[in-house]
């Protein structure tokens, strides 16, 4: 940084915890999660706004965190995966879901994957394999783990689960 880049402070409410962090202008959303929080399930795969590794919810909508300046980001609620469950806590049921249905294997993408199956299912509470291929379509997995990535969604969808 040089000594005239101008500090901002934003505040921002992180899985229900309020923080106050003083960045750049210029530091992306996705770098305060992972620096300034230590929020680190929250990736980055790409410097190109394609993988969706860095999803998060932003008042409640999935967003490429890459893609938002962290000052745009002021006064937001944000929801990252650590934000699912809590140490020792159950896994969520998406999260129960990937597991069961072996629907990760590096899992460098899931933590995104999960947060935009949490936005397909508020959307569409039973999509078809068709609607979760097109509301996963911002998200890669490298390990093209896909067929089991839908499958854990389609035995979600039936039952009605709350992401
Ligand atoms: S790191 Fe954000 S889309 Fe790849
Ligand atoms: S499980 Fe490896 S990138 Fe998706």
């Amino acid at each position: 940084m040089s000594g005239s880049e101008k500090l901002h402070a934003v505040t921002l409410e992180v899985n229900s915890a309020r923080k106050t962090i003083v960045v750049e202008a210029r530091k992306l959303l996705v770098h305060l999660i992972r620096e300034d929080l230590g929020l680190t399930g929250t990736h980055v795969g790409c410097d190109t706004s394609q993988c969706g590794a860095c999803t998060v919810e932003i008042d409640g909508r999935a967003v490429k965190s890459c893609t938002v300046l962290a000052v745009m980001a002021d006064g937001a609620s944000i929801t990252t995966i650590e934000g699912l469950t809590r140490p020792g806590a159950e896994l969520s049921p998406i999260q129960a879901a990937f597991h069961e249905h072996h629907a990760l294997q590096c899992g460098f993408c899931t933590p995104g994957m999960v947060m935009s199956v949490r936005q397909l299912l508020n959307d569409q509470p039973d999509p078809s394999e068709q609607d979760i291929r097109h509301g996963l379509a911002g998200n890669i997995c490298r390990c093209t783990g896909y067929h089991n990535i839908v499958r854990a969604v389609e035995s979600l969808a039936p039952k009605g689960v709350q992401p």
